[in-house]
């Protein structure tokens, strides 16, 4: 049986991890799709075994809605992305994506990224999305940031080396908190020169709704570090 994130105590979830009851064809995706297309329960998580005809492997954390994970995966159909989120809802929305657009390089997992990140196999992915991560504004949270010693060392032990690992972000003290964060290990570089290099948005990103919003007190920021 699936185990849900609300069994795991060992984790305790800081955001919400269900919303609105889903309607029926989303529940008949969680049931129905997910299950086909989730990571295994257990043991180790090797994204080249679980997408072996992709060429590059990517993984999204916090996918939220599944727009931006879902569109990258319609851009590259030869890059597998795997997606974790443990929003029920926003889970429910991606599988609508997976399934409208027929993705088969596609692979979620509906948990706590804290709790499956130890699994993934060494130096197994190309790139990692962290895109708009829950921003803890008060002082006394900045420990429940996604971005942690932990989360970071995890970071630098499961990209291949030249792999890039993006954090963007329109609050300024998680953009701080990321540079004290990532740009004294030196296990990372962030190559950025001038200030466009994080002003602007890539050109390969894409805008998602709650992007849009602009809930922060900061233009988006984007940070592409790279594996060294
Ligand atoms: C502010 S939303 C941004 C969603 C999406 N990345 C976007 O840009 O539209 C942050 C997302 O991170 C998810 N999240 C929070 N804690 C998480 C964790 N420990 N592991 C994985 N996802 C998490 C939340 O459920 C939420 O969907």
């Amino acid at each position: 049986m699936t185990r849900t994130p609300e069994d795991r105590p060992e984790f305790r979830l800081f955001g919400r991890a269900q919303g609105k009851p889903l309607s029926a064809r989303q529940q008949g995706l969680v049931d129905g799709l997910l299950p086909r297309i989730a990571l295994p329960e257990t043991g180790p998580v090797d994204p080249a075994r679980l997408l072996p005809d992709s060429s590059a492997h990517v993984l999204e954390i916090g996918f939220g809605g599944g727009e931006h994970l879902a569109a990258q995966a319609a851009r590259h159909p030869d890059t597998g992305y795997i997606g974790i989120e443990p929003f029920l809802n926003g889970v429910a929305k991606a599988l609508t994506y997976v399934e409208e657009a027929a993705l088969d390089n596609v692979r979620l997992w509906r948990g706590d990224a804290r709790e499956i990140l130890p699994r993934f196999a060494d130096a197994s992915l190309d790139r990692i999305f962290l895109l708009f991560p829950d921003p803890w504004h008060k002082k006394r949270h900045a420990k429940r940031r996604f971005v942690q010693h932990a989360t970071r060392d995890a970071f630098a032990r499961i990209l291949k080396p030249r792999g890039q690992l993006r954090i963007a972000t329109d609050v300024k003290s998680y953009a701080d908190h990321c540079m004290i964060e990532l740009s004294g290990d030196e296990r990372f570089d962030w190559p950025a020169a001038k200030a466009d290099d994080w002003r602007i948005p890539p050109a390969d990103h894409i805008t998602t709704r709650y992007e849009q919003k602009g809930l922060g007190d900061c233009a988006p920021v984007f940070m592409d570090f790279v594996r060294v």
